[in-house]
């Protein structure tokens, strides 16, 4: 008889839809049986009294990633993939990020030569669009969605990668043609514009102003336009990081009526607010994200969009900038926030985070933080080997003390940003060890991958997120004497 490469044996085995105690055989990187009794192992590992969950999969994190003010952010692949490990984060999707008059196809080539030198963790990106091009829409893309780039993103804010209405139908029109997700960050450009311009004018500049920047209006309008033309074209789309209770209910809105609007909401959004930014000087900087950190209703908002099954996952949109000239003082040691880096690090500490605040706390059931840690993100984004534990799956499992209590620590910390948001919180549930495709990569409170040991994960053969079938009447060739307009 064949021995399995490892067993673990008798831990408390948590899935998306079920808790129960079972053996996990391990053979080639994949989990070959699961249940009582399994036969012995070559290596035998006692997990009893432990929980193992699928290892998370971080859908919406920035890695080595330039902005479009030129600045890079903190993290590498290396650093980003190595705190992703130690926090229970076997898969991530980064972007492949353009910027305007760059080629798409060299763009996901470069990031490619980045994650395949440095990445720890199994990974795959989302495409992110500035510049859609007729050409680039028409020869780039098929060729990069059947590569397995199946997902990309398009922003509807932000000075120097906004898509305006008319290109953002031509991006959706697009990927329905060649079955791609859109991943959208729904806000409204014009409303964030003006706001800065009138604060800045005043002199109101301190870090907790880009709260008032982003007028919570404006993420509604943005949804409700996004779902508008989602209907319209019969595409679906993701729409990334809601942060308002405005914006859920928009969201909410247009799923009811039938649109095929999936949701996110992050880490931040669900346990940080506003009052983060009220710190004294330039140090509010921290906590300055976009969308940004809002108010007590807002996280209880998003809390009923949970337990309500609303939003389909939690992210942690990292996006890390050391409180240094490299990073959040790249403009000068007193920045407006306006001058300031957006965006913060979460990718290490997501799932120890949301363990708490879900399953410690009693808000969620423990299916439900594996479903929306892992689970669902990798259904939605077509890694069918990814986010369970069953036989046929990789071997990605997280082993954990849940009972163990600690504090959040400043550092040091797995990746590169020198701060951690969260400092000071007490949290129950421990990651003791962790197995990326059966090896074991963190242990002892050691991240033992090699870089550039993370490996690609093509996504072909169509997304679930499929088109519904129906059509804006304007757009039935039946009317149009027989005329696709698409
Ligand atoms: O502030 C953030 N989240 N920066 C990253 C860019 C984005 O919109 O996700
Ligand atoms: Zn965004
Ligand atoms: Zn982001």
């Amino acid at each position: 008889m064949s021995q399995f490469d490892r067993v673990l044996r008798g831990g408390t085995v948590a899935t998306a839809t079920s808790v129960f105690t079972a053996d996990i055989a391990i053979q080639d990187g994949r989990i070959a049986a699961l249940g009582t009794g399994l036969p012995p192992g070559r290596e035998e590992v006692d997990v009893r009294g432990r929980l193992l969950t699928p290892g998370g999969v971080d859908p919406h994190c920035h890695i080595e990633q330039l902005a479009a003010t030129g600045l890079m952010n903190a993290d590498t692949f290396e650093s980003a993939t190595r705190a992703a490990l130690a926090g229970g984060t076997t898969t991530v999707i980064p972007f492949a990020a353009q910027h305007r008059g760059m080629s798409l196809a060299e763009v996901v080539a470069d990031y490619h030569a980045r994650a395949r030198r440095g990445a720890m963790a199994d990974y795959a990106f989302h495409m992110i669009i500035t510049d859609p091009r007729p050409e680039l829409l028409a020869e780039e893309l098929p060729g990069l969605v059947r590569a397995g780039h199946a997902s990309l993103k398009v922003f509807m804010t932000y000075e120097r990668l906004r898509v305006e209405d008319e290109p953002l139908l031509e991006v959706l029109a697009a990927a329905r043609a060649h079955g791609c997700m859109v991943c959208v960050h729904a806000e409204n450009h014009g409303m964030i514009a003006w706001m800065k311009r009138r604060l800045v004018e005043r002199g109101h500049t301190a870090p907790r102003f880009h709260v008032t920047s982003h007028p919570r209006a404006g993420e509604a309008e943005a949804i409700r336009r996004i779902a508008t033309f989602a209907a319209f074209l019969d595409q679906p789309v993701m729409v990334f990081h809601i942060s308002t209770r405005e914006g859920l209910e928009a969201f909410a809105r247009a799923r009811a009526e039938g649109v095929k609007l999936f949701g996110e909401t992050c880490t931040q959004y669900l346990l940080l607010t506003a009052r983060e930014l009220e710190r004294p000087g330039v140090e509010g900087a921290r906590w300055i994200c976009s969308p940004p950190l809002r108010e007590d209703e807002d996280v209880a908002a998003l809390w009923r969009g949970l337990e309500l099954g609303l939003l389909d996952c939690v992210s942690s949109d990292h996006a890390p900038y050391r409180m240094d000239e490299s990073g959040k003082l790249a403009r000068g040691p007193n920045p407006g926030f306006h001058e300031i880096a957006n965006g913060m690090p979460g990718i290490e500490l997501r799932l120890p985070l949301l363990f708490d605040a879900m399953v410690a706390r009693g808000r969620l059931e423990l299916v439900d933080f594996v479903r929306l840690t892992a689970t669902a993100p990798a259904r939605l984004y077509n890694l069918p080997a990814k986010g369970d534990l069953a036989p046929g799956m990789d071997a990605d499992i997280v082993v954990w003390d849940p009972e163990a209590e600690w504090e959040i620590p400043e550092g040091p910390r797995w990746d590169n940003a020198g701060y951690t948001p969260y400092a000071g919180r007490r949290v129950r549930g421990r990651i003791l060890q962790v197995y990326r495709r059966g090896e074991l990569v963190v242990a002892d409170g050691k991240v033992r991958a090699q870089p550039g040991s993370g490996r690609f994960l093509p996504r072909t053969g169509g997304l679930p997120a499929r088109p519904t079938g129906r059509l804006a009447p304007e757009l039935d060739p039946a009317r149009n004497g027989g005329a696709s307009l698409l």
